[in-house]
């Protein structure tokens, strides 16, 4: 029998502007869902990064049951109800729609889901990451799956000597989903071409040309899409299933060490290093920065092991206290030049109010 891993996750409110839940929201969210799971839900977990409440289910559904979807879009709006009436900032921001209708997508929440026949043992990563958006997992994505010098195994392991085939979603086209798939290693240069480009090209699915097996499911909502308007960043989930045909966990946290510079942090509007943090951090410097959590996890028939807090490691005080450097440095520039996101990514619609007025005050 399948199993199907789902994340799904969403704002729907938070104390001290956009930091962090209320535990009463969290509290609320865990209730809902274990007085209306039923027999649908073989196992979840829930958790906060930032602001955004994550619900990772297992379930025998495959791959967009709308029974699930519903589950969730119910209880978030259970929690939003909760948000507002103990006062919580942004209550149920994500929540974009009146009603579900459906498939969650394209509703607000972000979404990430896997279908597979259990292996006898399956481990698996799930990544939720704040104040950035979906091609913020470009680069650790490209580094952990096609690149020898994060991912030993390419060169060690028989089993992925075949490689990768990446799919990755142009989420600029926004008439209909558009994706490309493309081989590592033969079309590195290629991959790394569409990837350069976070903002438009966002890796979706990652497949073993080896076993054929999916390895990675991200979520490649970008808000401003569904709204019409620039309302958000869109703060990714992704799941990741590791070891044997697939990179090692280590080898799929590596390159989170480097805390490269991702779109979000303040107003969703600039440039700041990805910072590996502890679950259930919330956000505090300029309202970032830019932040990502991993657990490891073992799901056998269903069930879920408890997790392993990946960045909960003395390792990792060392990169936060780089990734933090990184983030005063660039800071100390302010909005000039690369610290500031390009125009056309600017979170807040005023600027365009504004330079439409500056427009007709130039003279030639
Ligand atoms: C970024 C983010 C925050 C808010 C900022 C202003 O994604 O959520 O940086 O943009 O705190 O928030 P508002 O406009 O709600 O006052
Ligand atoms: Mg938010
Ligand atoms: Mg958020």
């Amino acid at each position: 029998m399948k199993t199907t891993l789902s994340v799904i996750k969403a704002d729907i409110g938070s104390i001290g502007g956009h930091l962090r839940p209320s535990e009463d929201l969290m509290e609320t969210v865990k209730q809902h869902l274990e007085s209306n799971k039923g027999s649908l839900v073989v196992d979840y977990r829930i958790s906060n990064t930032g602001d955004d409440i994550a619900i990772l289910f297992s379930h025998r559904e495959g791959v967009g049951s709308s029974a699930i979807h519903e589950l969730a879009w119910d209880t978030f709006v259970a929690g939003t109800a909760k948000a507002k009436e103990t006062g919580l900032y942004g209550a149920g921001q994500d929540l974009l729609k009146d009603s579900f209708s459906g498939n969650i997508k394209g509703l607000g929440p972000a979404v990430a889901e896997l279908e597979f026949e259990e292996r006898e043992n399956e481990p698996f990563l799930f990544f939720a990451a704040d104040k950035t958006d979906p091609g913020a997992y470009n680069l650790p994505l490209y580094l952990g799956f096609a690149d020898p010098m994060h991912c030993s195994g390419l060169m060690l392991s028989p089993k992925m000597s075949k490689g990768f085939k990446f799919v990755i979603m142009d989420v600029e086209h926004t008439e209909k989903d558009r994706y490309i798939e493309l081989n590592a290693p033969e079309e590195l240069y290629d991959i790394a071409a569409l990837l350069r480009d976070n903002e438009r090209f966002v890796v979706s699915k990652i497949i073993s040309r080896e076993t054929g097996e999916q390895a990675v499911a991200a979520s490649t909502t970008r808000l401003h899409n569904i709204a019409g308007k620039y309302i958000g960043k869109d703060d990714p989930v992704m799941l990741i299933r590791v070891q044997g045909s697939f990179p090692a966990a280590g080898e799929i946290l590596s390159p989170f060490n480097i805390g490269h510079y991702v779109a979000g942090f303040m107003r969703g509007s600039h440039t700041g290093p990805l910072m590996p943090v502890k679950m259930g951090s919330g956000i505090s410097f300029f309202d970032g920065p830019p932040i990502v959590t991993a657990a490891a996890y073992c799901v056998q028939k269903g069930k879920f092991t408890e997790p392993v807090d990946c960045f909960d490691h003395p390792y990792w005080d060392y990169v936060r206290e780089k990734v933090a450097r990184k983030s005063t440095e660039l800071r100390q520039q302010g909005f000039s030049g690369a610290a500031m996101l390009p125009y056309s990514e600017l979170e807040y619609g005023g600027i365009v109010e504004k330079m439409k007025q500056l427009e007709n005050k130039f003279k030639s």
